[in-house]
């Protein structure tokens, strides 16, 4: 049994907020995890009101970004139970994570029961409304003070908790995605397979240019050639031509391996639809719309769930997909996804892991 000290809020403040009307990211609950690595060996975790922490201005992270992180979530089910769905794999990723940036790598034990034991102390906080979830972030940041390029000799590992509703203002309604031939989100032997804090960075300016042209988010194409479609930085990409569902597979090392994606896949499979891990160019994409081939394209991500696209620019072009509207296997998943998770449907691959 892991030992946290703990030191709860005197009072809580989630009377302060409507958990049935949220916006994704903007709140966050009365606690918060913390293990301090120092001198070779992390401390003995702590669980604390949730507020300021102190750092030095000379923080290396602050100067060089070594820094990473996870985003998982728990679900109020409809039995009352708060289940937090694939936790297991949420901590894989995050090592080869902290492995990839020189980040000392903590025990599961300590991540999953760090988790556990902090989501179980704001459970009151888990919104309730289909749809919505207590968005788990933890994250690791190097904290020595020193200005020079090596690896820090500190961190600190820390779990934070958010409600959220949809991350979408669309929610599950079509999104819109433009291509970027300028910019690059990840390139091969890069950080695209880790989630560092970098490769969200990369992606502001081009997300933000694009979203003054009315997008949503932009749709990165590999960085070699600006050919092949990789994923949307928020989510991974699927799409639909004839009856196969094309997904572009994540050993080029530039693509995020999401958790969601694998659930979708998984299910896919189960139910024989033909699926397909391959590359695939935006031009084939693009003439499959043109000769009406294209049935639907969606993003999968654990913040973005299951994430309909109406409508995607390339080079001045644009097509529509599924006349702007949800299609059936985008709808499909989400139903099997979020059934499960909130407990509707039986957890039949046992991803569900009950706290
Ligand atoms: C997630 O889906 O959990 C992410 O970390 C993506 C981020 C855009 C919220």
């Amino acid at each position: 049994m892991l030992e946290i000290d703990l030191k709860k809020v005197e009072k809580s403040k989630i009377n302060n907020y409507d958990l049935n009307n949220l916006v994704f990211g903007t709140i966050f609950t009365d606690h918060m995890f913390m293990m301090e690595y120092k001198d070779g060996k992390w401390s003995k975790p702590k669980i604390i009101p949730y507020g300021p922490i102190e750092v030095e201005p000379s923080m290396c992270s602050l100067h060089y970004a070594q820094m990473g992180f996870e985003g998982l979530k728990a679900f109020k089910t409809v039995d009352g139970k708060i289940n937090i769905f694939r936790i297991d794999r949420n901590f894989e990723r995050f090592m080869i994570t902290c492995e990839r940036l020189c980040v000392p790598k903590i025990d599961k034990e300590i991540f999953i029961e760090g988790i556990k034991t902090l989501v179980n102390l704001d459970k009151n906080w888990i919104p309730e409304k289909k749809g919505s979830a207590l968005y788990i972030r933890p994250f690791m940041f190097a904290t020595e003070p020193f200005l020079g390029v090596r690896p820090s000799k500190s961190y600190l590992y820390m779990v934070i908790l958010s409600p959220v509703g949809p991350y979408y203002k669309e929610g599950f309604n079509p999104i819109k995605l433009t291509t970027s031939g300028k910019y690059t989100r990840a390139c091969e032997g890069g950080l695209g397979f880790t989630k560092a804090s970098a490769n969200y960075a990369i992606s502001l300016y081009p997300a933000f240019e694009a979203s003054k042209r009315g997008f949503t988010q932009v749709l990165w194409l590999d960085g070699k050639e600006h050919k092949y479609v990789e994923e949307v930085g928020t989510m991974n990409f699927f799409c639909v031509i004839d009856d196969e569902v094309i997904t572009p597979p994540t050993d080029t090392g530039t693509i995020l391996p999401g958790i969601t994606r694998e659930s979708a896949i998984t299910i896919l499979k189960d139910k024989g639809i033909k699926v397909s891990e391959r590359r695939i160019t935006i031009d084939e994409i693009f003439s499959a719309g043109k000769n009406g081939r294209l049935k639907e394209i969606f993003g999968t991500g654990t913040a973005a769930v299951i994430s309909p696209v109406g409508e995607l620019e390339h080079e001045g072009k644009t097509i529509i997909i599924n006349n702007g509207e949800i299609g059936p296997i985008a709808k499909m998943l989400f139903d099997e996804i979020t059934g499960i998770q909130y407990g509707e449907k039986p957890d039949k691959y046992g991803w569900n892991f009950y706290i």
